[in-house]
């Protein structure tokens, strides 16, 4: 069984309360139980985790080669910041999908440039929880070899 490791950074604990107009009403462990539910009917094994220190991210990220087979990462206002989390990614050689609940393109400029998405595969931003959902769809598409990624 492929096991994915859904790493959230900083003020994602926050969720539910935090700005819902823009990350809507859901809490974390609402996100990851909705994310549990559906890796299993995926046939995935997940591990959920959440940290507001970029040193204990990268700590996750390095620990996830050999335990994990990808990763589904929102790294919060370190992806726009983060080339630490970037090169963690580069080394662990895991797919890595990129998550964000809003849009952050169409936000303030600064978080237009995302490090994260030069290591990772692809990124989800913009549907809200559901694009957790999505990126496990993603991964499990690229664990079995299916196109497009
Ligand atoms: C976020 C977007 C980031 O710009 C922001 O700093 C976050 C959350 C998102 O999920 O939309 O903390 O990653």
């Amino acid at each position: 069984m492929k096991s994915v490791l859904i790493l959230n950074g900083p003020n994602l604990n926050l969720l539910g309360t935090r700005q819902p107009e823009v990350y809507g009403s859901e809490t974390l462990a609402m996100v990851e139980d909705r994310c549990r539910g559906h890796a299993e009917a995926l046939g995935l094994a997940v591990t959920c985790v959440q940290s507001n220190h970029e040193g204990v991210l990268l700590d996750h990220i390095h620990a996830a080669k050999g335990t994990h087979h990808g990763l589904v990462l929102n790294a919060g206002a370190y992806t726009h910041t983060s080339v630490a989390l970037m090169d963690a990614i580069y080394s662990v050689e895991l797919p890595t999908v990129e998550v964000h609940l809003s849009n952050i393109h169409s936000r303030e400029s600064f978080r237009h440039r995302s490090y994260i998405s030069r290591a990772a595969i692809g990124q989800i931003c913009g549907f809200g929880s559901f694009g957790y959902l999505m990126a496990l769809d993603a991964l499990q598409q690229h664990f079995s070899g299916g196109a497009p990624i």
